[in-house]
C-alpha cells in the first residue's frame, strides 16, 4: 500500500486503534491486558511491528504521547468485560456502532442465534471484509450495515439487516463520538431510544473530555509533561488523516443526552481509573506522569419502558 493511501482513507483512525491492539497482543499472555489475534490484519507494515515487538513499541509510544497506547487498549477490555457481562445477563444482540477495524464479533464468546449487527461507512467496511481472513467471514451470526451516521438513518437500515426491536440489546460505540457532529450524536442517541422502546438495553460510548481543550493539564495525572501540547499533536494527526476531531462534551452535556433518550448513567470511568482494575495485576502499573485522561468511558442502562407491546 502507498503511504498517500494510509491518508484520507477514511479507515486511518481504525488502523491507528487496530495497531495499538496489535501491539499489545504481542505482550506475553501474563503481561497483555487484551489479546487480539485478528489485529494484525489491519496493520501496516505488521511485521516490522511484530519485529519490534510489544516492549519497545509501547516505550515508544510512551515518549511520544505518554497513556495513549495505555487508554485504547483499556478501552477495549473495558468493552469487552461489558459485552461479556451483557451475554450473561442475556442479550441478545450487539450492535457495533462506528465498528472500524474491532474484531469483537470474532474474539467473544457468542453463541447462536445472537446476532452482531457491524455499523460503519460503507468504505470502511468494505475494507475490512476484504483484509479478514475468508474463514471469519463466513460466519452467520455478523451482519453488516452500512451507514453514515452524518445522512443516514441507522434504525432503517438496521431493521432492514434484522434486527429485532424486541429483543434486549447492547450497543457500543467506541472512539467515535469525536468525530460526528453534536445534532448527530443527539439523533443516534435519540435512535436507539426509538429502537429499544420494548426491550431493555444497554448503552456504551465514549466521549473526549472538553477540559482537554480548555484546560487540559485538569485531565492528566501530576507531572505529566505539556498536556495541551500532546492533545493537540492528537487532534493534528486526526485532521491530516482526513478524520478530523469535532465534538468535545462536558459530562453534564452527555447526562442530558442520555436522560431524555431514557438511559441512566451506571459509570462513567477514565484511563485512571481502570489503572488498578487491568495495569497493576499485570505489574504495569501506569504512573501519575503518564495518566492521560482523555476520554471518559460510559456506561448507561434502560429498563423496558413500554409495557403495553
Ligand atoms: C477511531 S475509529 C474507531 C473504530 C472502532 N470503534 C475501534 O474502536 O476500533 C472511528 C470509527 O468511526 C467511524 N466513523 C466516523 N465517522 C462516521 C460516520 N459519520 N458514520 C459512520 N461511521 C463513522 C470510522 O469509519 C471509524 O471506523
Amino acid at each position: 500500500m502507498e503511504i498517500s493511501m494510509i491518508f484520507k482513507s477514511k479507515d486511518g483512525t481504525a488502523q491507528g486503534v487496530a495497531k495499538q491492539r496489535f501491539i499489545e497482543s504481542l505482550a506475553t499472555p501474563d503481561k497483555r491486558i487484551i489479546n487480539d489475534p485478528y489485529a494484525c490484519e489491519f496493520v501496516f507494515g505488521s511485521a516490522v511491528v511484530k519485529m519490534i515487538g510489544h516492549k519497545f513499541c509501547v516505550w515508544l509510544s510512551q515518549k511520544i504521547l505518554p497513556g495513549w497506547h495505555e487508554h485504547l487498549v483499556a478501552r477495549t477490555r473495558f468493552i469487552d468485560e461489558l459485552v461479556e457481562e451483557a451475554l450473561i445477563n442475556e442479550a441478545e444482540q450487539y450492535v457495533i456502532l462506528g465498528a472500524g477495524y474491532d474484531t469483537r464479533a470474532h474474539r467473544l464468546n457468542f453463541s447462536d442465534p445472537f446476532r452482531v449487527f457491524e455499523v460503519d461507512q460503507p468504505e470502511v467496511q468494505e475494507r475490512k471484509r476484504k483484509k479478514l481472513p475468508s474463514v471469519l467471514l463466513n460466519n452467520d451470526r455478523i451482519v453488516y450495515v452500512p451507514v453514515d451516521f452524518s445522512y443516514q438513518s441507522i434504525s432503517k437500515q438496521l431493521i432492514e439487516s434484522g434486527f429485532d426491536n424486541s429483543k434486549s440489546t447492547i450497543f457500543t460505540l467506541e472512539g467515535v463520538s469525536q468525530y460526528v457532529s453534536k445534532e448527530d450524536l443527539s439523533s443516534l442517541v435519540q435512535e436507539i431510544d426509538s429502537l429499544t422502546q420494548n426491550t431493555e438495553a444497554t448503552f456504551y460510548m465514549s466521549y473526549i473530555d472538553e477540559l482537554f481543550t480548555t484546560n487540559p493539564e485538569e485531565c492528566c495525572g501530576a507531572g505529566f509533561q505539556k498536556p495541551g501540547e500532546k492533545f493537540e499533536l492528537i487532534r493534528g494527526l486526526s485532521a491530516k488523516s482526513g478524520e478530523p476531531w469535532v465534538s468535545f462534551y462536558a459530562d453534564t452535556e452527555i447526562e442530558r443526552i442520555l436522560t431524555i433518550n431514557g438511559f441512566s448513567i451506571e459509570e462513567n470511568a477514565a484511563l485512571a481509573d481502570l489503572n488498578s482494575r487491568y495495569f497493576s495485576p499485570v505489574g504495569r502499573t501506569i504512573p501519575e506522569s503518564q495518566l492521560f485522561n482523555l476520554e471518559r468511558f460510559v456506561v448507561a442502562k434502560k429498563a423496558v419502558t413500554n409495557t403495553t407491546a
